[in-house]
């Protein structure tokens, strides 16, 4: 089959009897949030970012979100079987029937192993783990201009990526803010972390053969396209 019907193929979203399972691996502020709303929308699939997860817990003043809040504070993780009692009871929400886009989960070996026992579980796999790369100077860039909707979680950037308009049609920018954790010390804090505990995890699914590494620099829609270009390899449509 040629590259251009394959392509169409993909751009028209996922076949009824396909499923899908990307995990998004990246440091804090690569575009793994952006680049999943995109995705999503695309392939119709639920977004589950577990730091989305615990700000909804903190809104509602749970006793999770308030424990996850004194981790996420100080840009350290939140632990692992705090993390993963979390995503085992996202999943089991049924949903995720034809796949997920998974967003800064696992972050440790400990959780990537969890997360493989829950996909046998569920009699499914994870088809890639795309691994965006960012220069940690860039990453302070975008954390210091990044302002979130507090409604639907869609990140935007004061100068790169400035709100126009809703993706959902629900609002006109008023639940905008920023967020605590991305003070520059937090940052600092956040990229250690990542580089110390969670860059590791890159080694595991290498070696799993699951890694492809996207150059997540440049325009939104010039990583966007990238991704879906290793995508349609990886789903050999
Ligand atoms: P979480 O909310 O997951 O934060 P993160 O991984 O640090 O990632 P971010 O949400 O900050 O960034 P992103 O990669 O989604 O980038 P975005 O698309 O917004 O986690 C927060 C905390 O929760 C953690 O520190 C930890 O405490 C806890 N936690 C979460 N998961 C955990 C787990 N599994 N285990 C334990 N603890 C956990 O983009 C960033 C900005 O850049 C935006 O302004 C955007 O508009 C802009 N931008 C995006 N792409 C581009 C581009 N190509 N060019 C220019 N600007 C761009």
């Amino acid at each position: 089959m040629s590259t251009v019907p394959q392509k169409a193929a993909l751009e028209a979203g996922l076949a009824p009897d396909k499923t899908l399972t990307i995990v998004l691996f990246g440091p804090p502020g690569s575009g793994k949030g952006t680049q999943a709303e995109h995705l999503c929308k695309q392939f119709q699939l639920p977004h589950i970012a577990t730091g989305d997860l615990f700000r909804e817990n903190l809104k509602n003043q749970t006793e999770l979100g308030k424990l996850a809040k004194t981790y996420m504070d100080r840009g350290e993780l939140v632990p692992d079987d705090v993390t993963v009692r979390m995503v085992r009871e996202r999943l089991s929400r049924g949903d995720a029937d034809r796949g997920f886009i998974m967003d800064g989960f696992p972050r440790t070996v400990a959780q990537a192993q969890a997360l493989d026992e829950l996909m046998k579980e569920l009699g499914r796999q994870i088809d890639v783990v795309l691994s965006i790369v960012v220069s940690d100077e860039e990453i302070v860039n975008r954390l210091s201009g990044r302002i979130i909707c507090r409604e639907c979680q869609t990140p935007f950037h004061k100068i790169y990526n400035p709100f126009k308009q809703c993706p959902f049609n629900k609002c006109s920018g008023e639940h905008l803010y920023q967020r605590d954790d991305d003070k520059p010390e937090t940052v600092r804090a956040r990229l250690n972390t990542f580089h110390t505990q969670t860059a590791p995890l890159m080694d595991y699914y290498r070696q799993a053969g699951l890694l492809v590494e996207i150059d997540g620099e440049g325009k939104v829609e010039e990583v966007t396209r990238r991704m879906m270009d290793a995508i349609q390899q990886v789903l050999k449509i």
